[in-house]
């Protein structure tokens, strides 16, 4: 995909403002990211390394915080982010159906963005409601009894 350019200063008001917001704290370091993260699209290397000069955090705890958490990204991801639940409730009432359309849809793996910078596809543990499995969530919204016919339809609603 076409990876955006983001310049320094960008990264630094990015970091600065979130940093103005939650305070320069250590308890606030997920909602720093989480900020961070939202305004320019991912963490960058380069903000990373600001919030860990700024805040006094090893960069290697930032970076596995900044792994382990979904909704933090370390890698630019596409316009709307499909998250799909990969757990055994979804995945027995035909989850993987619904995995198989949308990566036949795509054209994606888990993890990958689309060429055009519209799709990030990834995976997904349980997210709580598995009684209307199979799930999908894109962006902040969730699809359940989600069928192979409806997965077209459901892209369709994205620019
Ligand atoms: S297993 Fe998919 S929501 Fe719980």
């Amino acid at each position: 995909m076409t990876v955006p350019t983001i310049n320094g200063n960008a990264i630094k008001e990015a970091v600065q403002s979130a940093i103005d917001h939650y305070g320069a704290s250590r308890e606030e370091l997920i909602p720093i990211l989480n900020e961070i993260n939202r305004v320019i699209g991912y963490l960058p290397g380069e903000a990373l390394e600001e919030v860990s000069r700024k805040l006094r955090v090893p960069k290697s705890q930032l970076f596995s915080v900044a792994t382990f958490y979904q909704m933090l990204s370390t890698r630019p991801r596409g316009k709307h982010l499909i998250q799909f639940c990969e757990s055994a409730p979804c995945h027995v009432v035909g989850g993987r159906e619904i995995w198989q359309a949308l990566q036949d849809q795509l054209g994606l793996s888990s993890g990958e963005t689309s060429e055009d910078g519209k799709w990030t596809l990834s995976t997904t543990s349980c997210l709580g409601i598995c009684g209307v499995g199979p799930v999908i969530v894109i962006d902040e919204d969730i699809y359940g009894n989600v069928t192979p016919k409806q997965v077209f339809d459901i892209l369709a609603r994205y620019d």
